[in-house]
């Protein structure tokens, strides 16, 4: 617990003045050395693993909590000004990837706030990161107040994103997906001014922002809302017609930048379409996409929101080998704090970039715990963790598909994003799926739309084979239910 601290504050920790023997040393370097930190932690830490061992398989509800349960379910709706779309609200204590509920019952956890719990629920080095950050001066950091977890979390994601050829030299945290997202669309408008186009991808979903909400390819998300952007999509990646999909991409992309030349600032992809239902593009397909966009000088965005730490690679675009590409990426989520990535060549001339705030301060530091643990559990290369899960996951899909032909098909998705379409993919059988999966005690969500999926994010640094093995005896008894 003590070296997340250290590693932070060393950066300004003490100094040996030379022919000197005084020794210089800041007053949160000598709290942070205090013994009674040490202790205080200690004992933090031992009381949160005895009472969160003890949560370790999917279990029912206690009846006696149910009502006040109910009660405040119905509670939130009222305040939210809807119901939560699970009746999910915690205790506030899990392990790994079980969550206890309010209600006495433990859920195996396999969406983590849409992918957000890296590492589960409860876990030491996010009570140790967050202790930290509670001894720091202020509860947010941003554009006037970087404390040196910003440095930290800047200077770690550049490392990562530049690690195999990538020119990323600045990184600016932002609170949201969305915020990290209209930064990179802000990057590339004012580099490309006068353009004013952006090309995506079908299917593809950018976040929940005014401008973002004409990127996303799903009109119910903008119902209402104001033109704000000129976006024109073309057709993604699919499996079932590689060469085919591929071709009408190229010849849509070539026939839009014919059309419009000159408009266009950034092409916008997702590596892996989350929302739009874990469709991965391929190397060849993405790389021609990317080669064209250069010839014309139009920018390439690469939205890492969901797909950053669950692939091969902590980023995907590292994963599909297109690091001579990436001109701008965005992540967030798994991370804690959001971050816009981009080269010097970009820089904004004008202040078209500032936020209050960048970051809670304990974001930031679980992020940075986050990004050890993941590193440290191995869950990167051919053969790390999250291609290894990703397989036994697969295979036990499968199994469950040959046994219960028409029931499921897949699965689909890279790495520790996976998932599979029930029965046809209606929309009314994903749902009535997901709802029986919940109640047996398995959370995933919804993905796609025609066909309509159910998908997973199990958190990579904690999920085991043998948690696979629940979600997959889950996943059988929910197929039995429905054919019964
Ligand atoms: C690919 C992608 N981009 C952007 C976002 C938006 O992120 P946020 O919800 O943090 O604004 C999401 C969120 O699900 C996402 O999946």
């Amino acid at each position: 617990m003590e070296k997340s601290l250290h590693s932070l504050s060393l950066q300004f920790g003490t100094s040996e003045q030379t022919g000197k023997t005084k020794q210089t040393e800041l007053i949160s370097s000598k709290l942070m050395a205090d013994p009674r930190i040490g202790k205080a932690k200690e004992l933090l830490a031992a009381a949160l693993k005895e009472y969160s061992s003890t949560i370790d398989a999917v279990r029912s509800a206690d009846p006696v909590l149910v009502p006040q349960y109910q009660e405040a379910l119905a509670r939130l709706a009222v305040a939210r000004g809807g119901a939560p779309y699970f009746p999910y609200i915690t205790s506030g204590i899990g392990n790994g990837p079980f969550v206890e509920l309010g209600d006495g019952s433990v859920k195996l956890d396999f969406i983590v706030g849409i992918g957000v719990h890296g590492l589960g629920h409860s876990h030491p080095a996010m009570l140790a990161a967050t202790v930290d950050a509670g001894l720091e001066d202020t509860v947010m950091q941003g554009n006037l107040q970087h404390n040196s977890g910003s440095l930290a979390m800047c200077e770690r994601l550049l490392g990562l994103a530049n690690q195999h050829g990538a020119k990323l030299d600045h990184c600016l945290l932002s609170t949201s997906g969305a915020m990290a997202n209209e930064n990179s669309l802000k990057i590339a408008f004012h580099n490309r001014f006068p353009a004013f186009r952006v090309i995506c991808m079908d299917n593809c979903f950018a976040g929940r922002s005014l401008a973002l909400a004409q990127l996303t390819d799903r009109p119910a998300y903008r119902a209402g809302l104001p033109k704000t952007l000129d976006v024109d999509f073309i057709p993604m990646f699919h499996p079932a017609d590689p060469e085919g999909t591929t071709r009408g991409a190229i010849e849509t992309l070539k026939r839009l930048l014919a059309r419009h030349p000159g408009e266009y600032a950034c092409l916008w992809i997702e590596l892996v379409a989350g929302e739009g239902g874990y469709y991965p593009g391929t190397k060849p397909y993405f790389e021609e996409l990317c080669k064209i966009c250069q010839a014309h000088k139009v920018l390439v965005i690469f939205d890492e929101v969901q797909t950053f730490s669950r692939l091969s690679q902590p980023f995907a675009f590292q994963h599909f080998g297109l690091d001579a590409y990436a001109d701008l990426v965005t992540l967030g989520k798994i991370t804690q704090v959001c971050a816009t990535l981009y080269g010097d060549r970009l820089k904004p001339k004008e202040p078209v970039l500032s936020q209050t705030f960048t970051g809670a301060t304990a974001s930031i530091r679980c992020g940075l715990a986050i990004l050890d643990e993941l590193e440290s559990k191995k869950c990167f290369g051919q053969n790390g963790w999250n291609v290894r899960r990703h397989q036994y996951f697969k295979s036990k899909l499968e199994q469950l598909a040959k046994k219960y032909p028409g029931k499921l098909s897949g699965p689909y998705g890279e790495g520790m994003m996976i998932a599979f379409t029930p029965g046809d993919g209606e929309a009314d059988v994903a749902k009535d799926m997901l709802m029986r999966l919940y109640n047996l005690g398995l959370m995933g969500f919804l993905a796609g739309s025609n066909p309509n999926r159910i998908r997973f994010l199990p958190p990579p640094g904690v999920t085991t084979e043998q948690h696979i093995d629940s979600a997959c005896g889950i996943i059988e008894q929910a197929i039995r239910e429905m054919g019964e």
